[in-house]
């Protein structure tokens, strides 16, 4: 008797489902999109941008905060403003296990507000300096420049009305730019307080309704919900109508205009490279007064801004704060500043940088150079080896790749002799000293070419804002002898491309 139709229909999708299930499996799980690995060869770039960022925070007094990834979802939407793209479009919110709406920071000034009211940090002398670095992360369209999650290295300054505090804070996130080696220009505007706002926002509405039929669908709503919002917009059209549209510079009321004529006073004193930007205006409401965004000086339309900031005097009010507050800060975007010091080949310390290598040939000699490592390591020299390799040579070309002052070789005769070769990379010349003597033979040397570092630095580092020199290469070649060589053969000398290790041999 043949089947009904739908069963088999219903068998054949089941069989569908669990093929594509199990080839869903197999496949290959990546990053979640906007979303990426910072690898071992990319975190040089990220910790020269935290080290400079540090360096500005202490030279400032800012003491560092770190808050929660996660916030109530609340610090946010209150924060930043509900008619905000950021709070419309692209939080991370979701109900956790015991029901609560919690949101991934999508930046952090709300969260460090939050902080500064829940720790009664009024109570503590004003401003309350605070800096920070870490993810946030913004549903945004990925792109370049662009990503869902990102990096902030961020100032808030707490509890301070003065315009020097503006001025201060711009200065800090060019300083860490300048001081990156990045060429920056600095874009500054004043969007006024809240009563000068609503006379600007009545001009606007004006100006938008007039050309209603132009605007987007999204700027149709922000025209009745949150008419500053409209100066956003990205969409092409909108964008055109900007270019006419009202400017606040010319509704700002004394107390406004004093303030970011002070502003500019300063930076003018400071000679920063800044212009005054009517078009910029910022994307999040909590913004009063001064506003600023950092632009390199190769983006003169500012489509990736470096970093940007200003004056948010009413936010510890809307997040509950009980006296009126005023604050400044700022937040440089990490991803973008390490593409441009790539893009720009701006040459960064490396993470780690070891000094010394160990290298050994035989098994007797590998357990003595396990021990020798570990006494160098705790004398605080900066160590690497290859103890997994049996081959000289492929233990010393990565010697030779590591860019280390000097390598230790311990081999049979080294064994035999109880010493151990040391030799330095730079002129090639090798010493034997006894083995019980390493430590403190190592210590001279060392100290002897610190020294002669310090020396060549003290000319060329004593002004930070020269900029950095562009990549160089290695003055080692690559090691090219492709046969095995032992030990031996190369203390006779016969592979000059790897060591000479003929010449020069003292014993101590
Ligand atoms: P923001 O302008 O939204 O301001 O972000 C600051 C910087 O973060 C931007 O200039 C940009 O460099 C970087 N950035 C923003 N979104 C992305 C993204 N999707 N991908 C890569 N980089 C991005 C704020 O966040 C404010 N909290 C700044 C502030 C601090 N205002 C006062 N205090």
């Amino acid at each position: 008797m043949a089947r009904p139709k739908k069963k088999i229909d219903n068998k054949m999708d089941n069989k569908e489902k669990e093929i594509k299930k199990a080839k869903k499996a197999k496949k290959e799980i990546l990053t979640v999109t906007g979303m990426r690995d910072l690898l071992p060869q990319d975190q040089k770039y990220w910790e020269s941008v935290i080290k400079v960022g540090k360096k500005i925070a202490n030279d400032y007094g800012y003491g560092k905060i770190d808050t929660p990834i996660v916030e109530y979802m609340d610090v946010f939407e209150r924060g930043i403003g509900k008619q905000t793209d950021i709070v419309e479009k692209e939080m991370y919110t979701f109900i956790d296990q015991g029901g609560d709406e919690l949101t991934l920071r999508p930046e952090n000034t709300a969260s460090v507000v939050r902080a500064y009211i829940q720790h009664g940090m009024i109570n503590q002398t004003q401003p309350v300096k605070l800096y920070y670095y870490g993810p946030m992360f913004r549903h945004e369209k990925p792109q370049s420049g662009r990503y869902r999650q990102l990096y902030q290295f961020g100032f808030e300054a707490i509890g301070e009305i003065s315009p020097a505090l503006d001025a201060q804070l711009i200065l800090m996130g060019w300083n860490i730019l300048n001081d990156l080696g990045i060429e920056s220009v600095i874009q500054v505007n004043s969007i006024g307080c809240t009563s000068c706002r609503e006379e600007y926002k009545k001009a606007l509405v004006k100006y938008y309704k007039s050309k209603g039929k132009d605007l987007c669908e999204s700027c149709q709503k922000r025209l009745v919900k949150n008419p500053m919002r409209l100066l956003d917009c990205k969409e092409e059209g909108c964008e055109k109508l900007k270019i006419e549209a009202p400017q606040i510079l010319d509704y700002l009321d004394e107390d406004c205009k004093k303030h970011f004529m002070k502003v500019i006073e300063y930076l003018d004193e400071l000679d920063l490279p800044y212009v005054l930007n009517a078009q910029v205006v910022r994307g999040l409401d909590y913004y009063s007064k001064t506003i600023f965004e950092y632009w390199s000086a190769d983006d003169s339309e500012g489509k990736t801004a470096l970093g940007g900031g200003g004056r948010y005097d009413s936010l510890v009010g809307v997040l509950g704060g009980r006296q009126e507050t005023p604050a400044c800060g700022l937040s440089m975007g990490m991803d973008r500043i390490v593409a441009k010091l790539r893009e720009k080949e701006i040459e960064v310390p490396e993470v780690y940088q070891p000094e010394v290598f160990v290298a050994q040939l035989g098994d007797a000699a590998k357990k003595k150079a396990f021990v020798m490592y570990e006494k160098l390591r705790r004398k605080g020299f900066k160590m690497s080896q290859a103890f997994y390799k049996d081959s000289l040579k492929a233990q010393l070309e990565i010697a030779n790749k590591l860019k280390v002052k000097f390598t230790l070789i311990i081999g049979q005769k080294e064994i035999g002799e109880d010493t151990v070769l040391v030799r330095d990379m730079d002129g090639g010349i090798q010493e034997i000293v006894a083995y019980n003597k390493i430590e403190n033979e190592m210590v001279k040397r060392m100290d002897k070419w610190r020294g002669e570092k310090l020396d060549k630095f003290t000319v060329d580092e004593s002004d930070s804002s020269l900029p950095k020199p562009k990549k160089q290469k290695s003055d080692f070649g690559d090691f090219t002898s492709n046969e095995e060589n032992d030990f031996e053969d190369k203390r006779s000398g016969k592979y000059d491309n790897m060591m000479d290790y003929g010449n020069d041999i003292d014993v101590y």
